[in-house]
Formats: C-alpha cells, structure tokens, sequence
C-alpha cells in the first residue's frame, strides 16, 4: 500500500515523466489580493495566465500540489469541519496544468493513465461526468469531452452532469469552464451488485466519490454575468489529495490515513484519550455520544493543526483582521474542542507541531524552516485564549447565578451571544456548560443576535465595484522603475461605492505609478492632460496592474495624459524601503541567520520591520545594528537590479527569499551592496540617499515577531532637532547647567526630602485635626457625632476620617469637608455598629448629600467619599449626612 508521501510523489513524477516542471505550491495565504484571502484552489496562482495577462513562458505544462484553505460553503462551514470523516479547512490539491498546450483530449489520456496504470485502479470502478450544457448560457453538451471519455470507458460510465457540478468557475467573475469529473466506487462487491454505481455518482455516497476534476478553462466570466472566450485553452486539474490517500489507503475516513493518524496518535498520548470507537460502522451502546464528541475533537484538532501551521509558515499570524483573524478562530476553535472534550486546559495543539513536521516537513520545507517560530506563536495564542476562555466561564457563572436568584431555567440569546462574541464561545461550548449545570439557551435568540451582527457587519463592509468601462483593449506596462512621468491613457476605468464614498479606478496603458505591495504604500501624484490636472490619491495592485485610484473621473477620459508620480513621496518611501533590505540584512548579522522578515510597512515618514526572534533584542545590540546601517549608508552602494532574473538565478545570486510570497519564475533581485533580496518594490538609486538611520523603537508584536521602528533622512534631521530643542529648554530651566545631569538628580534628590517633609508635616496636621474633632464630637440619643468643614488634601481627608474612627471605634458618625483647589469633597465614615446595628450605608448616603455640591461618588456602607463642583454647598452637604442618619 502506498503510504500519503508516496502518492504525492507518483504524481508529481508520472506528470514530469510527460514533459511537466515540477513547482512549488503558492502559498496558502494570499497577500495583495483585495478579492482572496487564502489560496481556495490550484489554479488562484494561474489566474493570470489563464486569463492572457501574464505570458507562461517556455513551461507551458506544469504539475504541483497546492495548499488549499477553505472555511466558507456548504462543506467548509467552519464550524461543521471534524463533524464527519473528510472534510477539511486546509487541505492539498494535486493538479496538471496545460498553458495552451494539450487540451481535453490530453488532459483525459493522462488522468486516466496515471490512475489506471500507476495508481491501478480498476477501470470498472470509474465513473467520469460530463457537463451536459445549458440553455440558459447558450452552451453545448461538452461532447468534445464525451468523445474521448469513450475511448476509456463504456456509454453507461458517462454521465451527464449540470451546470452546478460540472461547469466550475474561480468566483463570480473570472476564468472558467466546463469540467469533468472522475469518482471512484469503492463499495464491496456484493454492495456494487445490488446498486449499479452510476446511480450512487454525485448522491453523498461517502463510498462514491469523487475524486479529481479536470477543468476545460475555455470562459472569463465577465461582471456583467456574460462569457468571453479565453485567449488560450487551459487544462486545470485538482485532486483532492486527502480523499484520493483514504481510497487507496481502503479507509473509510480520511483521519485514517496517514496524513493524519500519526497526529491522532499524538494527541491520544498526551490526552490519554482513544480515538475512533465510532467510526460509522461501530456499533457501542452506551458511552457512544461522549466517545463521538471525542473523536469529533480528535478530528478537530488534527485537522486545523495544519491549517494554522501552514498559515503561520506562510508568514500569516493569527491577529484580529482579515486573514489573521480566520487563522485565529480556527487555533480558537481547535483550543475549544480540546478543552472541553479532551480535558486539555493547558495550551496543548503546540505539542502537536512535532509530528506534523514529521508527517510533511520533506514535502513542504517550509514547515521545518519555521517550526520554531509556529510552535511559539501556537503557544503563546493558546494561552491568550485559554485566558480569555477562563474569563467568559466566570461571566457564564455569573449568569448561572443570576438565573438560579430568580428561578429561571433558560439563559437569554443575549447573553449567550455576548459569550460567543466577546470571548469567543460559540452556542455549543455555552450549551454544555449550561446543560452540566442544568439550565438551557435560547438557540433561537442566539442566532437572531447572530443575524444581526452579520447584518451590521455587511452595511459596515459593503462595496459595490461597477462594471469595468473598456475604452481601450490591452494591457498595463508598468515603467515605475525607470520613470516617475510617462506618457499614457486610460485603458478602462470604473466606480468604485463604499458607504456613502464613492471614487473612481484607473487602469492607464503606461504607468510610472507603483501600486502598494510588499509593505510599500502606492504612489501618490497627477494625470495632467492639455485641459485639466486630475489628483491620484492612491495606487493599489490587483491581478499584477497598478489601479489608481481618483476623485473624479476626466472630463475627456480618451486624452492623452502625462501620469506624474509626486517625487517627494516617492522618495522618501524609497528610501525607507531600501533602509529596510540593509536592516534585515544587518539584524541577520547581529542577531542570527534565524532572522526572517515577517512583515514590513513603508511610507515616506514610517519605516516599520517584523522579524523573527525569540527575545528581546538589547541596547547594544540595537546600537550595533545601527552603526552597521550607517556605515552601508556612507558606503553608498548603488541600487544593483537584476529584473526577470530565473529563480534559480536568483537563488544563486544569495538573494533571500520570503516564505509566504508568492514568485514567479521569473523574479527581480534588488542588491546593495552584501545585501540582496527578492523584490518587486521602489528603491532609493543609492543607500546614501537614505542619509541616516535611527531606531526609535523595538517592541514584541507576537510570540516569536519582534518590530522595529526607524526614521530615516530628513526625520532624523528633525527628531535630532526636537532632541537638542529639549535639551536646551531644560538647560534654560536649570540656569543653562554643564552637567545637567547632576543638577537634575540633584533636584529629583531634593524634591523626594521635601516631599517626606510636607508628608510629614500633614500627617501631624491631621493628627492635630482628628484631636480637635474628636474633642468637640456631639452626641445624638447616644451616637457621637463628628463634623467639620476644612481646608485640606483628599487623601489627607480619607486619612483624617480613618484615624477619627480609630479613637471612636463604636456609636459614631463622622462627616468631613473638605476643599482642595478650591474644590470640595465629602468623606464620611460610620463605626461598624452603625452599619450593622442601624442599617446606616454611607456609599447609598454620600450619593444623596453630594448633589448639593453638585457631584456625585461612592463607596462601602461604613465609608465613602464623593468630589463636587460647589464648595458653598460643603456645610449642607455635611448636614444632609448626619439627617439622613435619623439618629
Ligand atoms: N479548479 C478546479 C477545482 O478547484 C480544478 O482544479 O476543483
């Protein structure tokens, strides 16, 4: 039996053995896609080429296998992942992909060799679908398709299939195509002899499945729903490689391969837990729900181990926005599963890194790369929630509480909600807690709130992109590298709506103007033409095109313009960005070749770096790195570029890649001097012209992440300035002292004896006035009553009153007021037996008496103490206490 490693490697070899390069998979998190946050299928990093925008090259097939994450659709919902035995959020597909070369006629000879004569299925056990066509679009049975599917199996293994499953498009606009699919019939033989397979293709039979889909990519989908020819045919396969192991590995699960089992083991050793005593055909009594529910966690666990890994690898860190806040929830989700049904209430998936690096560290050399870095970042968010999961079950107690105090039995949607909200327990973590303690949620008021916040959130979000207006056929030339003007024209534009804001896209035929990307913001500028001067606000990058973003359109959108970067930005972003190649560059030398860039930002004031390091980095340290910049500053190394330079090229050039980007083959390297990157940003012509580099800042942003925060240039000239202006403002305050250092210790010296001093000095002041106080107390049917109105600190007030039921320990009731700066304040403090005895409660009492000092406080029965507005109103307020004492 051929183990999961095996499989995939037999794939990639059969294709490479017919003329297709093996690549890498793209990573799984998208940067720079506004439309995808995660890579969903093998063809996301085609896209380009499929639709006649990027030119493949001479490697017109090529065969990988892709990380994919989906936790969206009818499968995918997140929260239904680990229910059944094979569905996933990350999972891998295997693909073969033709750029205009073989088309369905070789797409369906190779599939169906590769699984009948390296993999040996049994032919009689295929099933392949056809897309039977569709009135509505104008389309064709695929019969093309049909035609050669005939040549491997017979008429009754051909099944027509509609638009749904066999027509697959990328999204709502974008390449697609008809598609047939290939399942296989796995059931036994006495199982096949009652129903003919082709009656099982497509119904849910987990024993029919399927398991590859080969796309005829022939359609763009345009936004107005109509389709276009693509420029070229494009074969896209994807396999799912999970289902594919499971069925030649004869499991009825997927977590039984393994892909998986070696990471169940794991988590059966350190739960002490056993997996799997349901699987569909277990038949147990009693004992099974509580065994289902562990193995669900089990799958939990297991499943999502691989999704956050691989994100983190991918350089994505779980956060609170986007694509960090998905790779959170699914940690989160897992942490919950584990907690409550495998009794893990400490931090647990980290230990679990191990093995998957284990099971697919040689395939994925990410992984091993960056384990250190996954198993501290998956620690340190584990603990965060597990905090945070203490929290809500503390709130929930409360809850519980008040419930039992008014002899409910059901906890409110509300509330529930607010759980699921606020600390991430979702209904069913908030139901068994409830349940264990005997009481039920409204699930139906839970999911109204639920409604609601979506609904709230889509108003929030919602953005409406108009139809693209094509005033000229073609594509972008991007000439920011070599120029800040060029002449141009607007190929197409559109409006873009959010909220109430609306502005325009542009798509030029030439442009200097580079869109943001890899940290670097867009540039900034003008489209002048004879007539009229247009403000470009921003640039963004979609689909490898600057769009520039604009207030208003033109009034002639066909003149000819001059596209005009603003310099002055430009080069101070450029400048910032080039600081950041020679600071990863140094850190590397300082701290280690374990530096990895994780992040950058760079506008032409902000230069922001994330890296990769496990502690603090020093004074010294950071002193060191800074001269090292400085020097290959003065060094003034020129901008050395080598664009459309192979990745092997590259690769030899001692360039640094980043794991997470996505390259292409061809990549363009930026070196200065000992530094060289992979790089498609804006960088200064020579690091002299960053002209000076100063850290002002290094923090921790994540287990593991550190951040840097530096000014370059001509803000260091003016925080150099702002440094020496205070400087000399607290010379000027210190008679313009040479050792301002000693004259200012010495008066930090002088000030802490003087403030003993007046400390002293008030201490016996209240001494004195708690004297005088208790002296002259009167007394009410038996209860002394103290009062006074003074001038005097708060605190020396609070202090008075304590020290005033110190000598009056018992009958007493004491009311002070006070005025500080002119404001009052009232303290009052009752003996314990006026609390206790006669029911007194002076936090309840001080709120009344302090509206006549127009203000307001609180405190515990026996004292409290309330700040005003009205000092005038002191006397009234002291009175008002000692009346509602009714003594
Ligand atoms: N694009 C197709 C899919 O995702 C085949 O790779 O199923």
């Amino acid at each position: 039996m051929m183990t999961a490693n095996e499989v995939r490697e037999s794939f990639k070899k059969f294709f490479e053995g017919k003329g297709h390069k093996i690549v890498p998979s793209a990573p799984m998190v998208i940067k720079d896609d506004p439309t995808l946050m995660f890579t969903n299928a093998g063809m996301n990093q085609w896209k380009d080429i499929i639709l006649g925008t990027k030119d493949p090259g001479k490697d017109v097939r090529r065969v990988d296998t892709q990380k994919c994450l989906r936790v969206s659709g009818k499968h995918n919902d997140l929260e239904e992942v680990g229910h059944d035995t094979y569905h996933h959020t990350m999972f891998e597909m295997l693909g073969n992909w033709s750029f205009g070369d073989y088309f369905k006629e070789g797409a369906i000879d190779l599939a169906w060799e590769y699984l009948t004569e390296v993999l040996k299925l049994n032919p009689a056990d295929l099933y392949v679908t056809v897309f039977e066509g569709s009135k509505e679009e104008g389309l064709e049975r695929d019969n093309e398709a049909a035609g050669y599917w005939a040549k491997h199996v017979p008429a009754d293994h051909i099944i027509n299939g509609n638009k749904h499953d066999n027509f697959w498009e990328m999204g709502e606009t974008g390449p697609c195509g008809p598609c047939s699919e290939i399942h296989v019939d796995s059931r036994t033989p006495e199982e096949k002899a009652q129903v003919p397979g082709r009656e099982l293709v497509n119904k849910d039979n987990p024993q029919v499945i399927e398991i590859w889909n080969i796309v005829f990519m022939q359609y763009n989908r345009k936004a107005d729903g109509s389709l276009e020819p693509l420029p070229m045919h494009v074969i896209d396969t994807g396999m799912g490689f999970e289902r594919l192991v499971r069925m030649l590995q004869d499991k009825h699960s997927n977590y039984d391969t393994d892909i998986f089992q070696p990471i169940i083991k794991e988590i059966e050793t350190i739960s002490g837990k056993k997996y799997g005593f349901t699987t569909p055909t277990g038949e147990n009594g009693e004992g099974k729900d509580e065994q289902e529910k562990i193995d669900i966690a089990m799958r939990v666990c297991a499943d999502h181990l691989r999704a956050v890994a691989f994100s983190i690898a991918d350089g994505q860190l779980p956060s609170n926005a986007k694509a960090g806040y998905v790779i959170r929830r699914i940690l989160r989700r897992a942490v919950r599963y584990a907690y409550t049904f495998l009794g893990q209430k400490q931090a647990f998936m980290y230990k679990l890194v191990n093995v998957l690096v284990e099971q697919m560290g040689a395939a994925f050399p990410e992984l091993p790369a960056q384990q250190e870095l996954i198993t501290r970042v998956m620690k340190e968010e584990e603990d965060s929630f597990l905090r945070t999961l203490e929290k809500g079950i503390n709130l929930l107690n409360g809850d519980m509480d008040e419930l039992k105090a008014h002899g409910e039995t059901q906890l409110d949607g509300v509330s529930a909600f607010r759980l699921f909200d606020t600390y991430g327990f979702p209904l069913d973590l908030t139901e068994l807690i409830c349940r264990e303690n005997g009481y039920t949620v409204d699930a139906a008021g839970f999911d109204e709130e639920m409604k609601k916040q979506k609904e709230r959130a889509r108003n929030a979000a919602a953005v409406e992109n108009g139809d693209w207006e094509v005033l000229k056929e073609g594509d972008q030339n991007f000439v920011g590298y070599d120029y800040t003007e060029y002449e141009c024209h607007i190929l197409r534009y559109r409006k873009v709506t959010q909220k109430k804001n609306s502005f325009y896209e542009l798509v030029l035929d030439n442009t200097p103007f580079y869109g943001e990307m890899g940290g670097q913001v867009g540039d900034k500028g003008v489209l002048v033409s004879e007539n009229e001067t247009i403000q470009i606000i921003d640039t963004k990058r979609e689909n490898n095109q600057s769009i520039h973003i604009v207030k208003e359109l033109p009034k002639d959108v066909n003149a000819d313009f001059m596209a005009c970067v603003d310099i002055e930005s430009r080069e101070g972003s450029a400048a910032n960005h080039t600081a950041t190649h020679l600071l990863d560059y140094c850190l590397k030398q300082v701290l280690g070749e374990h530096v990895e860039q994780k992040g950058s930002y760079v506008d032409k004031d902000t230069l922001r770096f994330d890296f990769s390091h496990f502690q603090k980095v020093t004074d010294e340290e950071l002193r060191k790195v800074e001269h090292m910049v400085n020097e290959m500053i003065r060094a003034d190394y020129p901008l050395d570029e080598h664009r459309d330079t192979p990745i092997e090229e590259a690769k030899e050039l001692g360039a640094i890649a980043l794991f997470g980007e996505k390259y292409g083959d061809k990549v363009r390297v930026v070196r200065f001097g000992p530094s060289a990157e992979f790089c498609g940003g804006i960088h200064a012509k020579s690091t002299g012209k960053i002209g000076f580099f100063k850290i002002i800042s290094e923090s921790s942003v994540a287990a593991g992440i550190r951040r840097i925060e530096a000014l370059t240039g001509k803000a260091c000239e003016e925080a150099i300035y702002s440094l020496q202006d205070t400087i000399v403002a607290l010379k000027g305050l210190f008679n313009n002292a040479k050792d301002l250092e000693g004259v200012i210790r010495k008066y930090i010296d002088e000030h802490d004896a003087l403030k003993k001093d007046v400390e002293k000095f008030q201490a016996q002041a209240v001494e004195r006035a708690k004297d005088k106080l208790v002296e002259n107390a009167r007394e009410i049917n038996g209860v002394k009553v103290v009062t006074a109105v003074l001038p005097m600190e708060p605190a020396a007030a609070k202090d008075l009153v304590f020290k005033v039921r110190e000598a009056l320990p018992e009958n007493m009731i004491c009311v002070v007021g006070s005025v500080y700066n002119d404001k009052p304040m009232l303290s009052v403090m009752f003996s314990d037996d006026m609390v206790k005895d006669h029911g007194l409660n002076a936090g309840k009492m001080i709120r009344e008496a302090a509206k006549l000092i127009q203000g307001g406080g609180g405190g515990q029965p026996h004292y409290a103490q309330a700040g005003g507005k009205n000092k005038d109103g002191l006397s009234a307020a002291v009175d008002k206490v000692v009346e509602l004492a009714q003594l």
